[in-house]
């Protein structure tokens, strides 16, 4: 609590804390399988591409007879196959999806199975070129459950793909993969349970349940699987750092009004994840430095809710998910997407949108450049009682200042440089 802004100006209906078990421990893959359709959304694939992929690998290693810790390994690969296609990288989708590997923690093997994931057993694949058992096998692995995914979404639906792949010989896998790796993935499709489950609207939490031996589930895993998330978000819309200063001043703002710490915490990872929808915008909206169509503008808008439908099935963030989807409502009620009256606002979006608004007038934009503090603190108060809650507004220089504290443990900075996203005051 900080420069006598008390608890009691927030009143328990402004929490909403109705509900159990704002954030719970998780594991890595268990959140990353949701995370995944993301990957899916970037990669413009049905919805639960990813999760398929790697349901389907995880099932030809089962069959394989891979170790626990291979078989983790497999799925990983598969859910973060095409994770780089989104990430602008010299390298190419497949270095950056190495790279977004090691955001999320993962040991080197995960991004060489990435790397590996269009070579090809009989050595006509790239960037290598590499030969049969020479190629790392979880590359090996997920390319072949990607054909059969691809061949499944290429059919008229699941049904009609299962009986045209048992009328094929699966020839076509074995100089992609291997013979042993094929007669796996034949015996994989052969099997009811597997179909099943690949179309399951439940897939990403079975994934997750197929990753169970990675450890004990953590809070810990949650807020660095939403860091890593952010990071990869703003890779994309190249405005690094953003998402983590969000964080960090909406935890803060959060700690200011003497909300409790685990509804800081909260709050946080929503930051973390706000404009995970961007994700799928085209580059030439986010940055278009002219006037945005009504088409365009329909699309950025469409944000807030693609960043919800995300990650409302993640555990323990459904409640994280109505936040991030009301991050650009307002106090008056001509925000979006909902336009929601102030009374249906609780105050976790609120807080967001004043530190998102924060950082996107620091920053630089393709039509004007940044703002310096004391304009940002100006706009932000102008909008105070109508675009923001003024409470809020009112708090922002005591969290700003502590976040450059340097004793406190969020000391982050508040400097905002050069980027994209979404303009603050319109
Ligand atoms: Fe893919
Ligand atoms: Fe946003």
């Amino acid at each position: 609590m900080q420069q006598g802004y008390g608890a009691a100006a927030v009143s328990d209906a402004d929490l909403t804390l109705t509900r159990t078990g704002l954030l719970r421990p998780v594991r890595r893959i268990e959140i990353l399988a949701h995370f995944s359709g993301a990957f899916d959304v970037a990669e413009q694939q049905p919805r639960g591409h990813a999760a398929r992929v790697a349901y389907l690998a995880h099932e030809v290693a089962r069959r394989l007879g891979f170790g626990a810790e291979e078989r983790r390994r497999v799925i990983a690969v598969g859910l973060l196959h095409d994770s780089g296609v989104a990430v602008r990288h010299d390298g190419g989708h497949l270095v950056a999806g190495a790279w977004v590997a090691e955001r999320f923690g993962f040991d080197g093997a995960v991004s060489d199975g990435i790397l590996a994931t269009h070579e090809r057993w009989d050595g006509r694949g790239r960037p290598d070129g590499r030969l049969g058992a020479a190629i790392p096998v979880e590359g090996l692995l997920v390319s072949a459950a990607h054909w059969a995914c691809e061949f499944a979404d290429g059919a008229m639906s699941p049904l009609r793909a299962r009986s045209e792949l048992h009328h094929s010989s699966i020839a076509d896998i074995e100089p992609l993969a291997g013979p042993e790796v094929a007669a796996a993935l034949r015996s994989a499709l052969h099997d009811d349970e597997t179909w099943l489950t690949m179309w399951n609207e439940d897939l990403a939490r079975l994934v997750g349940l197929a990753g169970l031996s990675e450890g004990r589930p953590s809070q810990r895993r949650l807020v660095e699987a939403a860091e890593a998330m952010g990071e990869v978000v703003d890779a994309a819309v190249r405005e690094p750092g953003r998402a983590a200063r969000v964080a960090a001043l909406s935890r803060q703002i959060a700690l200011s009004m003497g909300l409790p710490e685990p509804y800081a915490e909260a709050i946080g990872i929503a930051g973390h994840l706000l404009e995970l929808g961007q994700i799928g915008v085209s580059r030439h909206i986010t940055d278009k430095p002219s006037i945005l169509s009504v088409d365009e503008m329909e699309i950025m808008r469409s944000h807030p809710t693609v960043s919800s439908w995300l990650i409302e099935r993640a555990p323990g963030l459904t409640e994280v998910a109505e936040w991030v989807v009301a991050h650009h409502e307002r106090r008056d009620g001509r925000g979006y997407p909902e336009m929601l009256s102030s009374d249906e606002l609780p105050m976790p979006p609120r807080i967001l949108a004043v530190a998102d608004a924060y950082y996107a007038l620091r920053a630089d934009r393709p039509h004007r450049p940044a703002y310096d503090e004391d304009d940002t603190l100006t706009m932000i108060g102008l909008g105070a009682g109508s675009q923001f809650d003024a409470r809020v507004v009112e708090v922002l220089p005591a969290a700003l200042e502590a976040l450059t504290r340097p004793t406190g443990d969020d000391a982050t900075g508040d400097d905002a440089t050069g980027g994209k996203g979404s303009d603050a005051v319109s």
